[in-house]
């Protein structure tokens, strides 16, 4: 039988981890790189805008699938801490805390700072920073129909707000992998309710013709041994910065 270890540290690493007011960012860090829009509209960006690389990389490969170089722009990707703090408290002065509650988070708790969240705008002169236009038609909402299969989510779904905590933010894309993304898009869930689904039973889903497996398993302690599939071809875990690890086996090509 194989096995694999995840140490109890693992629980706040990897792709699939939530970051909300219940559960802040841990010491983590994902490598970052800046993205490279073609074409980018003056006023929406002051500087480099950073992503993880992996999901750099797919952003730039979704944007081109779909021929939107030019129509979308990238408003916000990774921030620091003080950033989100400077942010939270420009919005608070501005806006007020209704307004700051529902749609910047708390410094360490806004999954900005993983590098694996970013707010997409649809080009135009003038760009909310906080709440950019990124409408359901045209090319923005090809991309939206394209997301997933890049592992992308609209993270703060309307009817979720209850859940996330954050009020609906048809901008705010997160990336969270393949086959996660089309697991989450096709039963209607936010990230938050991921890990309660995962744990009624390990779930399949099919991606270009290749069977995948994804469940959860609790942190034991210092160290958790996870068995694996007999017969499995590669294995990706990503702790849920919660209590536990998903853990995805990727089987043959059918
Ligand atoms: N706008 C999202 C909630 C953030 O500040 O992270
Ligand atoms: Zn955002």
């Amino acid at each position: 039988m194989k096995t694999i270890v995840c140490k109890k540290d693992d629980i706040s690493r990897g792709t699939l981890i939530l970051v909300n007011q219940s559960h802040p960012l841990k010491n983590t860090f994902f490598p970052l790189i800046p993205l490279d829009f073609q074409n980018q509209p003056e006023q929406s960006i002051k500087e480099e805008i950073y992503m993880e690389r992996h999901a750099a990389n797919l952003l730039h490969a979704c944007i081109h699938s779909i021929g939107g170089e030019r129509e979308i722009v990238p408003v916000s990707g990774w921030r620091s801490r003080k950033e989100q703090e400077e942010i939270w408290n420009s919005s608070i002065e501005t806006d007020g805390e209704e307004f700051t509650k529902k749609y910047v988070a708390l410094p360490d708790c806004s999954e900005h700072q993983t590098g694996l969240a970013i707010d997409l705008g649809r080009a135009a002169r003038k760009i909310d920073f906080i709440r950019p236009a990124f409408p359901y038609d045209g090319v923005c909402g090809k991309f939206r129909q394209e997301a997933a299969k890049y592992g992308f989510v609209e993270r703060y779904g309307q009817g979720k707000e209850n859940i996330t905590g954050i009020a609906h933010e048809p901008w705010h894309f997160r990336y969270v992998g393949s086959p996660h993304a089309k697991l989450l898009k096709e039963n209607g869930l936010c990230l938050e309710e991921y890990v309660p689904f995962l744990k009624t039973g390990p779930k399949n889903c099919l991606i270009a013709e290749r069977m995948a497996q994804v469940f959860y398993v609790p942190c034991l302690g210092e160290e958790t041994e996870i068995e694996l599939p007999d017969r499995c071809g590669s294995v990706q875990v990503s702790g849920d910065n919660i209590s536990g690890f998903i853990v995805t086996v990727w089987g043959d090509t059918l």
